[in-house]
């Protein structure tokens, strides 16, 4: 034990199981207790302040302490906390927020479901994809296409989609007919001289594996349009105009999942604008209430919403589907977004700049590779004898993220891997903190 545990950090021990945590190792020092938050800074129990460049869980975009966001939850609580969106009902902020998505999103998605987290999004959308083939006399299209490292949320059908077997493997998924197709993270397939030809290659391989399966069994691909918790791993050129196509032609439906690309982490509302992926469907959360409270939305087609209008009754919704609090306080987030110009503001100001710190790293000897776009990045780290004598146990990032929290700011360690996605309200001096301290965790990782 590193220290004695506090009062608070023994009930946590007690009583409170931890997502995605080894808890052994975490009770051996105490869990981490933060007590309060302002702009990108959090404090702990014990008093320091922390610079949080993982935005929460690639999540806080307009930074902490927003008192716009407070008072409008409140307000909204003291009208009406809560009323469901079921059996012909629903509340003001629900409908606006609908209608203010549909004016963001990419021109063909004007409707939306909500929900409570991207997990349920990807969920949702997985239903409303079924009951739309089913619909369409299609329903022998059950089969879903998704990509090795991605990331799409923990129920058990989204952990089947998502491509990690450290999140599939404990619960022996995934479940059958859940396929997954080769990621463009040429890094990690030992392609990275020619990172294009590997997104090639990639595509070449999805469109194989949809003759092997038979493109009318196969509903719909998901694709994070950059990879987020699989490792940050943004498309190399060529690469997603390609696999868009590639569904296109074989009627298989396009879902972005958006849950961190979306609302300005990348410099755009959306990051299908980026690549013009013109998606079927977009699932969103995290950015949307820049984690204030939780919020998912699943925003599909004007297709897929009139077979769902016109096809009798729509047997999906959680009790909080539209709550009006959570609405409440996606639109003042996105007020936020749009009045303080943080979009154009990753774009053209904060975005390039994280980059060209983020790229300072070139050459540093226990850097092998580095990847990023717009507010996201991540450092792959190898140890002395470089990437081929890299073992699966070395977990380089987990223990650089170790070294920068003694420095004063939180990354996230995956694998080898430094991630850093900070609230999109950094500032430039903030930014140079943030690289000060993850320079002399990647200096000392040899050590
Ligand atoms: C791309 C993506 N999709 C889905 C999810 C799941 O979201 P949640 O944790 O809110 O269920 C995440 C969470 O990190 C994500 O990054």
């Amino acid at each position: 034990m590193a220290s004695t545990p506090t009062p608070l950090q023994q009930l946590d021990e007690r009583f409170l199981l931890h997502p995605f945590t080894n808890h052994d190792e975490m009770h051996a020092h105490g869990t981490h207790v933060i007590v309060s938050g302002s702009g990108v800074f959090v404090q702990d129990a014990q008093g320091r302040q922390l610079l949080d460049g993982l935005a929460g869980l690639w999540c806080v975009n307009v930074g902490y302490g927003r008192t716009e966001i407070i008072d409008a939850v409140a307000a909204q609580m003291r009208q009406v906390a809560f009323y469901p969106s079921f059996f012909n009902s629903t509340t003001e902020p629900a409908i606006r927020l609908a209608e203010r998505l549909a004016r963001l999103a990419p021109p063909r998605l004007k409707h939306t479901i909500f929900c409570n987290s991207g997990s349920e999004a990807n969920e949702s959308a997985l239903k409303i994809i079924r009951g739309y083939w089913k619909l369409r006399g299609q329903s022998q299209r059950t089969k879903i296409l998704s990509r090795e490292f991605s990331y799409h949320g923990v129920t058990i059908a989204t952990t089947s989609m998502t491509g990690l077997p450290s999140c599939s493997a404990p619960f022996d998924l995934p479940l059958p007919g859940f396929i997954h197709v080769p990621a463009p993270h040429a890094y990690a397939a030992d392609r990275e001289s020619d990172p294009v030809a590997y997104g090639k290659w990639c595509v070449e391989e999805t469109a194989r594996t949809i003759e092997r399966e038979g493109a009318d069994t196969i509903a719909a691909m998901f694709v994070e349009p950059v990879q987020g918790a699989g490792g940050v791993i943004p498309p190399p050129a060529g690469y997603l105009t390609a696999l868009r196509a590639l569904c296109r032609e074989h009627g298989i439906l396009f879902v972005a999942d958006e849950v961190i690309t979306a609302f300005g982490r990348l410099g755009e509302w959306f990051a299908s604008g980026l690549w013009n992926l013109d998606p079927d469907l977009i699932t969103l959360a995290k950015g949307l209430t820049s984690g204030y409270l939780p919020l998912g939305a699943t925003m599909v087609s004007d297709e897929i919403a009139d077979a769902l209008r016109h096809g009798g009754y729509f047997a999906h919704g959680f009790t909080y589907t539209g709550h009006p609090t959570t609405c409440a306080a996606a639109l003042a987030n996105l007020d936020i977004l749009e009045n303080d110009g943080l979009i154009p503001h990753v774009a053209s100001n904060i975005g390039p700049y994280f980059q060209e710190k983020l790229r300072a790293f070139a050459g540093h000897p226990a850097v092998g590779e580095i990847r990023g776009y717009g507010l996201i990045g991540a450092l792959e780290l190898v140890p002395p004898g470089g990437k081929a004598a890299l073992t699966p146990t070395m977990t380089l990032g987990v223990r650089a993220a170790a070294l920068a929290r003694k420095e004063g700011v939180i990354v996230r360690g995956i694998r080898d891997i430094i991630a850093l996605a900070p609230p999109l309200t950094i500032a430039r001096e903030e930014v140079d903190q943030l690289f000060a301290a993850v320079r002399v965790a990647v200096d000392r990782i040899w050590e």
